[in-house]
């Protein structure tokens, strides 16, 4: 089956290639030329464990490909996946200008000869199938292989001849016959994308026609029924059987991602809220959790407490789940509240540096971790950037060490006096506080003896409550963890 992906962000390089690993033929499509060039270097422009790897597999295999024209590799497949970004706007919308122009540039590139299927594997708002299809049938209508393939029907049709195999496809010809359009939501994880991807919890479909449900239930079937040979970089999981297929409607399975991405929004706020509330009456947020995650009914996961969430996806998910609503005059309340408990617990940090520095004015802040969560390069709406701009406001002086965003962040942030350190020590030299914003995992391992050494104070804020306060306080440190 011959794929096209266009947009070779977090999701689309990475559907696209464990696709290809898994046989299809796939070109993946972006306007960066940037992009595209690096890739056809073999080298993946994220950062995303396990992913040059399979993407030097697929090259090497030879079905895998990378472009910037998007026509040519439309006209050869038979699945196309919009994953392009959409951003949110000031007004909380989600910018949808980048499905539009690919959606258009899709029906004018179709060569008309088999039936495609337009996938919106992008997330967008409840409606968006029906509007991409309307406007994949705009561009048709400028596509002179569909324009040459309705007059041949026309003919077909005034001559009444219905007896051969191409009259009777072409007798009465409709965008349907040409197109499809399905939605596909994306559930990965950055981080972890390619186990996500192959190891799915469930795989949505929505679609209007049984047989756009059925050609992308064909192109997933190894991961369905679990029959490809697991990757070395990502194994099967023990257990791991099969996948559930949630086969639905458009606006279902478009709905489906944002209620997704809100519920754990607001799990993580829960959690948030819950360790303001065990501060202040002395509980232990994270013996909270542990007593109540084991409940089944609740679980454990997306309940740590800290600075809140952040990435490319929460945000604008749950803004725009919000705009929605409103739209039907509805007012989701507990969507809003989301929101601003997670808004005010990136400033958590900040005051329990007040409280324990009292001037922050001329102190130096050392922040541990810039990207959003870890393994990860994506500081999209990271906690880190709000923390650092309202330290530097206060008059800090601000140095910040991560093991792999550092330089993502000078670069998407130039505004950001922020001094980069390529270690933890050389971060924590003259440091008067130091700040756990993102959990890599080599921050639970730091020696502390080390990193005091070369402090000018020995405070340490975890954000992330990852250490343990009792070994941080026998370093000579004083600890301050969130909820605890
Ligand atoms: N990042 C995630 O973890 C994640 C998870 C699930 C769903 N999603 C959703 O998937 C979508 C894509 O997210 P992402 O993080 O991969 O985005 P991204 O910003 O990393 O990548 C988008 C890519 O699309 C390209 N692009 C834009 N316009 C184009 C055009 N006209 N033609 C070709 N390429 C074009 C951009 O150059 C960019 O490389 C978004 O809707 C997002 O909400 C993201």
């Amino acid at each position: 089956m011959e794929v096209c992906v266009v947009g070779t962000g977090y999701v689309g390089l990475v559907t696209g290639t464990c696709l290809a690993y898994l046989g299809r033929s796939v070109v993946c499509v972006d306007i960066d030329e940037r992009k595209i060039q690096m890739l056809r270097e073999g080298k993946s422009p994220i950062y995303e464990p396990g992913l040059d790897q399979l993407i030097t597999t697929g090259v090497q295999r030879g079905n895998l490909r990378f472009s910037t024209d998007l026509a040519s590799a439309v006209k050869e497949s038979e699945v196309i996946f919009i994953a392009v970004g959409t951003p949110p706007l000031p007004t909380g919308k989600a910018d949808l200008s980048y499905v539009k122009a690919v959606a258009q540039s899709v029906g004018r590139a179709m060569d008309c000869e088999r039936r495609c299927i337009v996938v919106n594997k992008s997330t967008v708002p409840i409606g968006s199938g029906n509007w991409v299809e309307m406007l994949v049938k705009e561009g048709l209508q400028e596509n002179p292989a569909y324009r040459e393939r309705l007059a041949m029907s026309a003919a077909a049709g005034q001559s009444g001849s219905t007896t051969t195999t191409v009259s009777r496809k072409l007798n009465g010809l409709k965008p349907e016959d040409v197109f499809l359009v399905a939605s596909n939501p994306e559930f990965l994880r950055e981080g972890s994308a390619i186990t996500d991807t192959f190891y799915p919890d469930r795989i949505v479909i929505g679609a209007t026609d049984s047989y756009a449900a059925e050609r992308l239930r064909a192109l997933y079937e190894p991961i369905v029924e679990q029959t490809f040979l697991a990757p070395a970089s990502a194994p099967r999981p023990s257990g791991f059987t099969a996948v559930p297929v949630v086969t639905t409607d458009l606006a279902s399975a478009e709905m489906i991602k944002y209620a997704a991405n809100a519920f754990l929004a607001t799990k993580i706020s829960f959690a948030n809220e819950i360790a303001n509330i065990c501060e202040r009456v002395g509980a232990d947020i994270k013996e909270v959790v542990r007593g109540f995650g084991l409940d089944s009914r609740i679980g454990p996961k997306f309940l740590n407490a800290g600075v809140g969430w952040g990435g490319s996806c929460f945000g604008k998910d749950v803004s725009a789940i919000i705009d929605i609503a409103n739209e039907y005059n509805y007012e989701p309340e507990l969507l809003r509240s989301t929101v601003s408990v997670n808004k005010r617990q990136r400033h958590v940090p900040v005051l329990k540096l007040q409280e324990v520095l009292k001037i922050i004015k001329g102190k130096t802040i050392g922040l541990l971790g810039l990207a959003f969560k870890p393994e990860t390069d994506d500081i999209r709406d990271a906690p880190a950037l709000e923390i650092a701009r309202e330290l530097l406001e206060m008059g800090a002086r601000v140095k910040a060490y991560d093991p792999i965003a550092n330089e993502v962040c000078a670069k998407q942030h130039p505004d950001l006096k922020i001094e980069y350190a390529t270690d933890a020590i050389s971060l924590a030299e003259d440091c008067d506080a130091l700040v756990i914003v993102t959990e890599w995992e080599e921050f639970q391992y730091l020696d502390l003896n080390q990193v005091g050494e070369v402090m000018n104070g020995k405070v340490l804020v975890d954000g992330r409550n990852v250490l343990d306060p009792a070994a941080v306080e026998a370093a000579g440190f004083k600890y301050r963890g969130i909820g605890r």
